[in-house]
């Protein structure tokens, strides 16, 4: 059998080791300013001493008004963080593994409330799950935006980061104005394909202008929102953005809204959104317990999306047909043979994984030594779950493989 997913790539500059990427993770260990703690510092050397080719981080938040209302999200929105952010980079290197860091812009995927600052998004609409409803932005708003996206990049660079990944997809402000379901306007900024890519081709010249990193964005190829992305449009906001100095694309799927889409399960993990997820997990205990039984009743007649399993891929191959630059894909990929199978076919340039890692983050040593050949999450999603509460956590072994 051929190793590919051992062999050494450079991706936009940056070489890797080997072809396996933990995708972006929010791993809830910030501290209350958005620094790095010195526990994720530790988790991420341990990634990278067992063998990781990059690590992407988990999202950093670039405006006040575009944080996450989980806990404990990075934040690069000024100068505060950057003695942490510096020894975190250090600490990976010092394995000589690459990291990149995620940029991000929650958009209307928060809520006002509990970010203390009114929401924002190309047009003004609610969220199925954070009602408060969203301002629409104002050109000058736009430039602001573009602008903190820019000054984040060159903290990154400052700080020894080896690229950025402009998170464009599961529905943040980004993924927002590329699909026709979240941007409704009528400017420059609306419309045309062109015109919904433009605050994307804004930042990533602003970056190359300002740094030398290169840029990286995470999109949702397919969202399952009524007219909103599709493959074929994504096909085309990557050449666009290809020609606009794009450096490479990771390629996920779905938003929040679209509940398990991204990170697809065989069922909802009931028990968890009782446990974590509000308002359930305020609810009265015993009215709590009742609730649950029903929802246990229902959950097996409730459609989840299917595959399970390498469910981006197909995706990626259509983008990586049309495009030069690098692609990775993410999204239910567990098994050496599988991984071994894209990258022999050309599918992607590169593999990533989220869940995986959390459930063992010295996984890339044990496929790479063949000792494992498949990864041991089990997809329950339990870990997606406890974001909302605190420190993301795999809860294998707590929960029955069904
Ligand atoms: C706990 C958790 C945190 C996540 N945090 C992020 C994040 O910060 N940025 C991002 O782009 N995706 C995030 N994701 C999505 C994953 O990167 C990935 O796209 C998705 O889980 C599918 O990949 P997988 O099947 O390998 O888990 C997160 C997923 C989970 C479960
Ligand atoms: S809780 Fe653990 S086993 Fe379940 S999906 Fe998350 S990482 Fe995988």
């Amino acid at each position: 059998m051929s190793v590919k997913i051992a062999e050494s790539i450079t991706i936009s500059g940056i070489p890797l080791k080997n072809r396996l990427i933990r995708s972006a993770t929010h791993d809830g260990l910030a501290d209350e300013n958005g620094a790095p703690t010195e526990k994720l510092i530790r988790r991420y050397a341990y990634l990278a001493e067992n063998q990781v080719g990059l690590i992407i981080t988990g999202y950093a938040g670039v405006s006040a008004n575009g944080m996450s209302p989980y806990p404990a999200m990075l934040k690069i929105h000024n100068d505060e963080n950057l003695t942490q952010f510096c020894a975190l980079t250090q600490a990976v290197h010092a394995h000589g593994t690459p990291v990149v860091l995620q940029l991000a812009h929650c958009g209307r995927q928060t809520s006002s409330k509990g970010i203390g600052a009114q929401k924002v998004a190309p047009t003004a609409k609610r969220h199925l799950f954070y009602p408060d409803k969203a301002k629409a932005l104002s050109e000058k708003e736009i430039w602001q935006i573009v602008d903190d996206f820019v000054q984040a990049a060159a903290r990154a660079e400052k700080c020894g980061f080896d690229g950025v990944q402009l998170h464009a997809g599961h529905g943040y402000l980004l993924h927002d104005f590329l699909s026709p379901y979240g941007n409704k306007r009528q400017d420059r900024w609306g419309g045309t394909v062109e015109n919904r890519c433009r605050i994307l081709i804004e930042i990533i010249k602003g970056i190359h202008a300002e740094t030398k990193l290169p840029v990286w964005i995470k999109l949702s190829a397919e969202d399952n929102r009524k007219n909103g992305m599709r493959i074929g449009d994504a096909v085309e906001i990557v050449k666009i953005l290809e020609a606009n100095g794009l450096d490479a694309v990771e390629v996920s799927c779905g938003t929040v809204e679209d509940g398990m889409n991204t990170m697809r399960s065989a069922q909802m993990p009931m028990d968890a959104v009782f446990a974590y997820r509000e308002p359930c997990a305020s609810f009265p205990k015993h009215f709590k317990a009742f609730a649950l039984k029903c929802a246990q009743a229902v959950n097996p007649l409730l459609k989840q999306p299917a595959p399970l399993e390498n469910f981006n891929v197909e995706n990626a191959a259509k983008i990586k047909a049309a495009v030069s630059i690098p692609v990775v894909v993410v999204g239910g990929i567990h098994k050496t043979a599988d991984m071994e199978q894209i990258l022999a076919s050309g599918k992607a340039d590169a593999v990533s994984m989220c869940r995986p890692f959390i459930c063992e983050p010295n996984l890339a040593r044990k496929l790479l030594d063949g000792s494992q050949t498949e990864a041991k999450c089990l997809m329950c999603n339990f870990c997606g779950l406890v974001i909302e509460k605190g420190e993301t956590k795999c809860l294998y072994g707590k929960v029955k493989k069904s």
